[in-house]
């Protein structure tokens, strides 16, 4: 059976995500910063007969990291999927930027995900599928419009850097790790109506539903190959441009 570990995995796309793989009949581990708080996930958990366990994980944190690689020991888990994510801080635009907001975006968007994939790399490797999937952004893109839209997201300079810094650094690691046999999926989600977007999503034509995103998400997953690892797809299986 299909064992999938999911960061963020208490609320937006990556509960979705954890409800579609359960229904699917996978094993999913759930991850989240605050298990107690988590009521959604912790449902999900309930009518699952054991197949949605929850794990406590900050990605910010390096000895969260360490504990979450404890707790799972030698498990194989075929699918990785590092999820969770910021927006950044308030004040990141062409004008001023937080510099504390913009490290702490870096660490949680670009470098946790690669630390976590290390963390993980050999119950990546025990498992049949190896695939290390990253929810990135057209955000991360140089080629996409980024001055259509509203003020918010045409600033978003520390968001931009940490898309575009994951995105390098899955890139990479789909070649570093090939002879493992890793394949590695970098997906933009599309506009998703979540907590991250907000009204704006909400209000727009152009949005689409958390489920919806995720269902395109993990058939995206599905057809990896070596031919596609380290590509950086939307949703919908659209190229995208670096
Ligand atoms: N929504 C969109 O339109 C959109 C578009 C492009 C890309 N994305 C990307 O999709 C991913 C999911 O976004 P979303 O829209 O579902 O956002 P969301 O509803 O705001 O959820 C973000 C998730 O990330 C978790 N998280 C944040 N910081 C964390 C940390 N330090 N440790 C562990 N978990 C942490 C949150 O956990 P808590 O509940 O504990 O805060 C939450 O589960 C993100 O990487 C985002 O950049 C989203």
């Amino acid at each position: 059976m299909t064992t999938v570990l999911i960061t963020g995995a208490g609320r937006g796309i990556g509960l979705a995500l954890s409800r579609h793989y359960a229904a699917d009949g996978a094993n999913v581990i759930g991850c989240c910063r605050e298990p107690a708080r988590a009521d959604a996930l912790k449902d999900l958990a309930a009518v699952s007969r054991g197949r949605v366990r929850i794990l406590q994980l900050d990605v910010s944190d390096e000895a969260s990291i360490r504990s979450l690689k404890r707790a799972l020991n030698e498990q194989p888990i075929d699918i990785l999927i590092n999820n969770a994510g910021i927006v950044g801080p308030a004040t990141q635009s062409a004008d001023c930027i937080d510099a504390e907001g913009w490290i702490t975006t870096l660490r949680v968007n670009a470098l946790a995900p690669i630390l976590i994939a290390q963390a993980l790399r050999d119950n990546l490797r025990r498992s049949s599928e190896k695939k290390l999937v990253a929810i990135s952004s057209d955000a991360g893109s140089n080629s996409v419009d980024c001055y259509r839209g509203s003020a918010l997201s045409r600033n978003r300079y520390a968001y931009r850097a940490s898309k575009a810094a994951l995105n390098n650094g899955m890139h990479r690691l789909a070649r570093d790790w090939a002879d493992d046999g890793v394949l590695v999926g970098i997906v933009n989600p599309g506009f998703v109506r979540t907590d991250m977007t907000g009204a704006s999503a909400a209000a727009s034509s152009a949005s689409i539903s958390p489920e919806d995103s995720a269902r395109g998400i993990i058939q995206r997953i599905a057809e990896l190959t070596s031919d596609t690892s380290g590509a950086f797809q939307d949703y919908r299986g659209e190229p995208m441009q670096w």
